[in-house]
């Protein structure tokens, strides 16, 4: 890799950057995070590499999902317990769909950066910083909040490492249990108010771990059923966070971003000759890359030789975020020119960031409808040329909010104000989440029909 460290991102142009005003104090915190242990673990970066390698030859399905934000203050253990539950409920209607493994990869333990479309936020005539994140600074609309602090990212640290030890403790300790999962699933279909659409597939998982349990294929017997792996992920905005906890790996001497498994960039932050580019080029995490409606095929490509010149599978995955009314016409061309071209890409549908509307009230909020319909096109899309739709990338929660739009349970806009509860964008709540998984097993099968 030339003339790359992990400080070489300072020498580019930025964008979506707080601007610190103590700078003493910024240095002080950099330096503490250096020292501190990874929160990741090289082998495990390498282990999803591998998996998502896998997917990007059509050998698996990757679920990546959770907060839009995470928030300080809503940290607490049944908070992480619930998302961790519905994308377990989620992949397991998946790996029965697509009769593939599902890797999961939660927006979890990290998630606390965010990319504004303004610098500036103005309600009745006073002027304020935007919110960027618990990461930098609070969402409360007061001029000491909006105060970006750099000690905000060891907070992070510590929120993120915490989160990850639960996670880690749910994953190996029996609540994943395959039989738990499907149970939670059964309950959801028989509440359901759409109960006979999900009720067939449900049914037939539920043969299959019957007919496994006859062949003494139980928890007791083999740990895949009682345990599961989740890694995190998060955008990776804050560049000297991100750099702070890159670690050259003891075993194969190269740095890797240890502050998650996975980390993307967002769509404003794509620029080939900008610094988080430049950051992400030398790290051997997989990474991601958001992918809007007004991509064209040569900056995919572009992106694609600074980010994996060698063309290693498992390294990128291509997160489409076009809109329900852009996909089908933006997708085909970049989907086209990337086969062409026989790059090794993962292609993820984020069917949530291009759908985001205003409600009359001004909520910010995402039709379920829309969110289903760029879903299926993606699937379509890949269908028609021949490529193989990787991952779904989604934004939701395990919590009962009212935040999206529809759904069996027809959330309407005048519902939204019940329990509006997220720091940024609107995420799907548990019903919804699991809604989807069902409406989209069809697909799923389809295309992996005369797959291995
Ligand atoms: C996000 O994933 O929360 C996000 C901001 O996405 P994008 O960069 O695609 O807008
Ligand atoms: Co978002």
């Amino acid at each position: 890799m030339t003339n790359w460290s992990s400080r070489s991102w300072r020498e580019k142009a930025i964008q979506q950057q707080p601007n610190y005003t103590d700078l003493e104090q910024l240095r002080t915190v950099e330096h503490q995070l250096k020292t501190y242990p990874p929160l990741v673990f090289a082998e495990e970066i390498r282990a999803l590499r591998k998996q998502l390698g896998r997917v990007s030859q059509g050998q698996g399905f990757l679920l990546q999902g959770g907060d839009c934000a995470e928030s300080f203050a809503d940290f607490n253990a049944p908070k992480i317990r619930d998302t961790f539950k519905v994308i377990l409920q989620m992949a397991v209607v998946l790996t029965f769909a697509g009769s593939c493994p599902v890797t999961k990869v939660a927006r979890m333990a990290g998630q606390y950066a965010k990319p504004r479309s303004s610098d500036l936020e103005s309600i009745d005539g006073i002027e304020l910083p935007s919110y960027r994140g618990d990461i930098i600074n609070g969402s409360e609309f007061t001029a000491a909040a909006r105060q970006p602090d750099p000690q905000r990212m060891v907070q992070a640290y510590h929120h993120s490492a915490a989160t990850l030890n639960l996670l880690r403790a749910f994953a190996q300790g029996g609540l994943a249990d395959l039989h738990k999962v499907h149970k939670w699933n059964m309950s959801f279909v028989a509440a359901n108010p759409l109960k006979d659409q999900y009720l067939k597939v449900a049914e037939q998982i539920q043969s299959a771990l019957k007919f496994m349990e006859v062949m003494g294929i139980t928890a007791e017997t083999n740990a895949t059923i009682h345990e599961t792996q989740l890694f995190t992920s998060h955008e990776a905005l804050l560049l000297p966070y991100e750099e702070a906890l890159t670690r050259t790996d003891t075993l194969t001497g190269l740095p890797y971003d240890c502050s998650a498994h996975m980390v993307w960039i967002g769509e404003r932050t794509r620029q080939l000759d900008h610094a988080h580019v430049e950051f992400m080029r030398g790290i051997h995490n997989p990474i991601g890359v958001k992918i809007g409606p007004t991509t064209k095929p040569d900056d995919v490509i572009q992106l694609l030789d600074a980010l994996n010149p060698d063309n290693e599978p498992g390294r990128m995955t291509l997160i489409t975020r076009m809109g329900a009314g852009n996909l089908a016409d933006a997708l085909p061309a970049l989907v086209r020119r990337v086969k062409a071209e026989g790059r090794n890409v993962v292609w993820s549908s984020d069917p949530m960031h291009g759908n985001t509307v205003k409600a009359e009230n001004g909520l910010k909020t995402r039709n379920f409808d829309a969110i289903h319909q760029e879903l299926r096109q993606f699937f379509a899309v890949h269908q028609a040329e021949g490529t193989y739709p990787g991952g779904v990338h989604l934004e939701m929660t395990g919590e009962d909010v009212t935040e999206c739009t529809g759904g069996a349970y027809q959330i309407s806009e005048q519902d939204l104000t019940q329990r509006y509860r997220t720091q940024c964008d609107p995420r799907l709540n548990a019903d919804q989440v699991l809604e989807l998984a069902f409406l989209v097993a069809d697909s799923l099968r389809e295309a992996r029909q005369g797959r291995g």
